[in-house]
């Protein structure tokens, strides 16, 4: 396994390559990245994954300082796992001047959910992915693909959509969450969690399976019923210690909310949920 730190040395590694399978990570890797990175076996000619905390998509107040930096860590588990390249830029790398062009996804899509309460969160993400395609995509004659995950539902909607409405020519692949035994999403962030938020912090994941059952079996009342549910939802867990930005139900198709005209079945629908438990703010979804 290569590992390079330059965009130059990423295209000379990638040189012999005609179809490469990209992992966009910001590194501090667990098994749901590794579970992407093995999604991405058989897809193409060279597996890639980049490790990059990107600055755009944190808010001032937000954890771009502490965010775990593991590089030695991360690359072990990365050849553990056959990747062939990774490619960790620094910032001046990625940023060398000030990064004046950004790609702004339209706000049905970027305003709502993670981007109401995280406002600039997509617009970071789609410029530092755009960048990123460009340094590993650019010499790729044959197909080309990008594994996200499910975890990040709506981060990967807005991706799909970019590369869509801006003709990347890009396959996105979703790999699905990966959960500890007792129900927990994996996530980075787990690791800010003391022992007992560990133990509390699946109620994260039972809560919106509590919803997503209310929400099924409300069925064609759904879209009257759904404010009322909603809040339920939010004060159990808010009764548990937590401080819930949102816990809803979506049309899967484009994370809006179902209304009377939906036909409202399973495999149509996905609820998700962003809560605070001390000082660390978790997501999580299912489809249903
Ligand atoms: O999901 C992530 O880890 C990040 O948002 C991504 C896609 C690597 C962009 O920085």
């Amino acid at each position: 396994m290569k590992v390079v730190h330059t965009i130059a040395d990423l295209r000379a590694a990638l040189a012999p390559f005609s179809s490469p399978s990209f992992v966009p990570t910001m590194g501090n890797l667990h098994e749901g990245h590794l579970h992407l990175m093995s999604t991405a076996r058989g897809l193409g000619d060279v597996r890639v994954a980049s490790i990059f905390v990107n600055r755009l998509q944190f808010a001032p107040h937000e954890d771009f300082d502490t965010y775990p930096r593991t590089l030695e860590a991360d690359c072990a588990k990365l050849e553990a796992e056959g990747c062939d390249v990774v490619f960790a830029p620094s910032e001046k790398e990625l940023y060398p001047q000030k990064q004046g062009f950004l790609v702004q996804p339209p706000e049905s899509l970027a305003n709502i959910l993670e981007g109401h309460f995280r406002p600039g969160f997509f617009t970071g993400v789609c410029s530092v992915v755009s960048k990123l395609f460009n340094c590993v995509f650019a010499e790729a004659k044959g197909e080309r693909f990008a594994v996200f995950g499910k975890k990040d539902y709506q981060q990967q909607m807005v991706l799909r959509q970019m590369v869509h409405q801006l003709n990347m020519g890009i396959t996105i692949v979703g790999g699905e969450t990966q959960r500890t035994v007792d129900g927990l999403a994996l996530s980075s962030r787990n690791s800010y969690l003391s022992d007992d938020e560990r133990k509390e912090a699946l109620h994260l994941s039972l809560t919106l399976r509590d919803l997503a059952r209310d929400a099924l079996s409300a069925g064609g009342a759904l879209p009257g019923t759904l404010a009322g549910l909603e809040e339920r939802a939010m004060a159990a867990l808010t009764a548990r210690g937590w401080a819930p930005d949102y816990l809803t139900v979506r049309r899967r198709s484009d994370l809006q909310l179902p209304d009377a005209n939906d036909a409202i079945k399973p495999a149509s629908l996905v609820v998700l949920g962003a809560a605070r438990l001390g000082t660390t703010r978790l997501i999580d979804n299912m489809e249903i």
